[in-house]
């Protein structure tokens, strides 16, 4: 872990935001950043998460501060986390934006093409920027595209994680031989640091932290769990 300077370079209409900085500081895809503008008023850090890599840094996913300008400054702590990691045997790879736009997902996409998977997105939302080789289709779609797949990454966010479990009730994971891993999204205003405990859930009965034990967990950690244990503060 690193602490270091980022430089806003651009902000997009989506919201998202390139950010210039050394390559020991780009999160993997899944891992993240806690970013603070010295600047401003907030004590809070954010949590910033990679989508894309450009030529000096990388593109962090939206929502980012409304603050974020070009040309702003921005105190660096990271990588943070654990990270996704497809298979180098997975040729069929499904994303799964459960309930916003693919961009945390988006840099699995290259990873994936290098070793010559095929790809399907899953997700509600418009999306744009991606390769012509990949299959985008609707989140109706989940079981089936799970059925297929040979490892899949999916984004939640905590709240909406019972109802992503819920969903995936009826799938065998198991007998699909699918590696799966989540990435669960939450607040994590230390990263690990304070141990504040805003970015908890309970998975076997027991507090983890998705800042520290996550933010990527394995599927079949969490689908041991009721429904009724996930639970934040
Ligand atoms: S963000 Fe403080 S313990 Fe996770």
């Amino acid at each position: 872990m690193k602490h270091g300077t980022g430089i806003i370079k651009e902000v997009f209409l989506d919201g998202s935001a390139q950010i210039d900085c050394t390559t020991d500081l780009i999160p993997a895809p899944g891992q993240y950043l806690l970013a603070h503008a010295p600047a401003s008023d907030s004590p809070i850090a954010d949590s910033v998460f990679f989508s894309r890599s450009t030529a000096n840094g990388f593109i962090a996913a939206a929502p980012l501060p409304v603050f974020w300008m070009p040309g702003i400054s921005l105190s660096l702590r990271g990588p943070l986390g654990h990270k996704f990691v497809i298979p180098l045997t997975a040729h069929k790879v499904a994303l799964v934006a459960f309930d916003d736009s693919p961009a945390r997902l988006h840099g699995l996409i290259s990873l994936a093409l290098e070793q010559k998977s095929e790809v399907v997105v899953l997700c509600d939302s418009k999306t744009s920027g991606l390769p012509e080789v990949v299959e985008i289709q609707p989140l109706q779609a989940m079981l089936e595209i799970l059925e297929w797949a040979d490892y899949a990454a999916i984004d939640v966010a905590r709240e909406n994680l019972n109802q992503l479990l819920e969903k995936l009730g009826g799938w065998d994971q198991p007998k699909a031989r699918c590696e799966a891993q989540v990435l669960i999204r939450a607040q994590m205003p230390c990263g690990a640091l304070a141990e504040c405990g805003a970015c908890a859930v309970t998975i076997h009965h027991q507090w983890r932290m998705v800042c520290k034990d996550g933010p990527v967990f394995e599927l079949n950690e969490l689908l041991f769990k009721s429904s009724r244990e996930c639970g934040s503060f």
